[in-house]
Order: structure tokens, then sequence, then C-alpha cells
């Protein structure tokens, strides 16, 4: 079960050209001690515009958006009175190496030192967290806007190029001007992340944002499937992304397999590389099942959905599949909403709770 987000794949080298890399930076040598007395600020800088309202909103909603804006800020001038936890701080998630990058176009004919072997040719990308905007209060890694890299090597030329997915979250906030979608990790915690979650909700009935479809960031995953490269998180469904002609990285939209996905799918999905076959997994942290399971034939159409057992809702997030099996993870972090409210996370470790690995066929009940 991989830890970090960043993620990449390889994709065949009769596919577009092109392979990303990230920009190799040298690790901090900052000291980290007296973090908490810098400004909530990674240490690049990311975009930071001044709110501005849609020409599309009415009066109402731009009075409605005012007020909600200075809720938020209200808000959040009192949660910063306190010291974010490390597992929040902007300063310690995304500093140093981890901090964000702006995207770039394609830079063509890179300096190679040494010599690239003739059989490496082809694209290579990787996704990972980068936030669009600069935090003003809790972040976690994770919860940074899906970027990813392409580093592509044609006969003689390597090129490199980087941009952020385009997905309807990145897209709603960038209009808006700032951040409106509540993040997964960094906010979503105690009181004031029940406030967030009122804030969101609001916002929604009066129209100023829309997560119907989907408020997922695309950052934790790629797969090369049915010849469409897939971004993911395991809270949304996955993004097309293309890699152009001219080593560019295109965002194509929200994909759902022909309209069969309609819900969530993880970030790791399996294929066989015999059949061609995808497997994945889809959860939920609120209603049961918790887990289901399902898979798509190499061109794409999914199978019904499989029902898995679980009592609470737990953090899957991998799994594997061997020849025969499919194997989950059914371990100790599981999601407690209701912590929110006792002014916890709604993440939880259960150290009462035994793991346990679950293992079936792998087309017992898909076939049937
Ligand atoms: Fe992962």
């Amino acid at each position: 079960m991989a830890s970090n987000p960043y993620t990449s794949t390889l994709l065949p080298p009769s596919k577009p050209q092109l392979i990303t890399t990230m920009k190799t930076t040298k690790p901090s040598t900052k000291p980290t001690l007296n973090y908490a007395s810098l400004p909530l600020t990674p240490t690049i800088k990311t975009k930071q515009h001044p709110p501005h309202q849609p020409f599309k909103w009415n009066i109402l909603q731009r009075a409605a958006a005012a007020t909600f804006d200075m809720l938020e800020a209200a808000l959040v001038s009192r949660e910063t009175r306190i010291p974010l936890p490390k597992t929040s701080d902007p300063r310690v998630q995304i500093s140093g190496n981890f901090a964000p990058v702006p995207e770039q176009s394609p830079n063509h004919n890179l300096t190679v030192s040494g010599t690239i072997p003739n059989c490496i040719t082809g694209v290579y990308v990787r996704n990972g967290a980068n936030p669009l905007y600069e935090p003003i209060s809790g972040h976690h890694l994770f919860d940074g806007d899906g970027m990813v890299h392409a580093v592509s090597f044609h006969e003689d030329s390597v090129s490199y190029s980087c941009k952020l997915t385009e997905t309807h979250r990145l897209v709603q906030e960038r209009e808006t001007g700032h951040p409106v979608f509540p993040k997964a990790i960094g906010e979503l915690h105690g009181h004031f992340g029940v406030v967030r979650l009122v804030l969101l909700y609001v916002r929604t009935l009066f129209g100023l944002v829309d997560p119907s479809k989907g408020m997922g960031v695309a950052n934790a995953g790629l797969i090369y499937f049915n010849n469409r490269l897939l971004a993911m998180s395991e809270d949304d469904l996955p993004y097309h992304i293309r890699v152009t002609s001219s080593s560019d990285i295109e965002t194509v939209g929200r994909y759902d397999f022909f309209g069969t996905l309609g819900c969530a799918m993880i970030a790791h999905p399996k294929i066989d590389p015999v059949t061609g076959e995808m497997f994945a997994l889809s959860y939920d942290v609120v209603r049961k099942p918790y887990l289901k399971y399902f898979k798509f034939t190499k061109d794409g159409k999914k199978s019904p959905a499989v029902d898995i057992q679980l009592d609470e809702p737990t953090m899957m997030h991998d799994f594997a599949i061997t020849e025969n099996y499919v194997v989950l993870p059914d371990q100790q972090v599981v999601f407690k909403l209701e912590e929110m409210a006792k002014g916890g996370s709604p993440v939880v470790y259960d150290k009462n709770k035994m793991s346990r690995l679950l293992d079936f066929h792998l087309f017992l009940f898909l076939n049937g």
C-alpha cells in the first residue's frame, strides 16, 4: 500500500510521446523547529488572487457570497489563533521539497547528462498534489489539486511539462478566485470542520458552488487503461488526461466509463496483465455498503458491483489481485464522522479493531 500520493506510470511506447518527472530540488535544509512562528504560506508561493464574483451571479447571490466569505474569514481568523497540528499545518506539509510548483508548458530539447538508452522511448507520467492557491488555514499534503507531470522521450530529445488537472473543483475555485470546497484532511476536523461543511451547504443552496459533479482533486493515482490515461483520487470519478503530440497535457474531462460508473472509485485500480481487465473498489463513508467491488472489461464495460460487508467504513485505499484472488485490507484506520462533533478528526485509528485481510475469488461474484 503506497502512502505517498505521488504516483507514476509508464505509458506504452506506441502511445503519445511523453514522459514526466518532477523538477528535482534539493531537500530543504531549513530548520523545522520554529515553523509555528512562520506565516501560513508554503516555501514556494502558489497563486493567490483577490476574491471576485463571477458575472453570472445575480444580486442575491453576490450578497450571499460576500456574507459567506466574511464568515469564512472570521472562521479562519479564529481557527489560526491556536497553532495548527503538524498534520494540517501547511508550513510543515508543503514546505521544502514538497512545496507546490507552477504549471509549465512543454520545455523541449532538455539538456541530457549522459546517454539515454535507445530502449527508453515514450512518455513517463507522474501525478501528485499541488495546490493552486496558498493555504490560508489547515492543509495536508494530500489535499492539493492534482498535477500531472510528463517527460517525453523522443528519438533524440526530451521534453517536460506539468499541468493541473482541470477538475470541476479546480475550475470552480479558479472562477471564484479562492478555495470554496473544504479540504478533506487539513480542514475537515473538529467544530471548524463542521462549520466548513455548513458553509459548503449554504453556498450550494445559493448556487455559488456546484458539488454535484464531484469535489475530488484527482491527485492520488494514474493508470493507462483502454487507451486512456486516467488521473484519480478515491473520492471522485477518474479524470481523463491526454498528452498531446506537442508534449503538452490536457484534461479531457471527468470520466464515467460510458455512464456506467456512478460512484467514486479508488485511485489504485488493478489491471490483469493477461486479460486486460481492470478491477476496482469504491467505498462510502456514510451509508452501507461501505465497500463495493467491480471490474471493467478490457474495452471499458463495467460489471455489476459486489457489496463487501464491513461493519464500519474503513480507509481501504489500496488492494491487490493475484491470478485467482482479490485481497482487501480491512485495517484499523476507519471513518467516524461523528468525531467531528466532538472536536476530533473523522479519520480515526481504532486500536480495538482487529485488522484482517479479506480474500475471495476474482471472478466468483462478478461472473456469477
Ligand atoms: Fe496511494
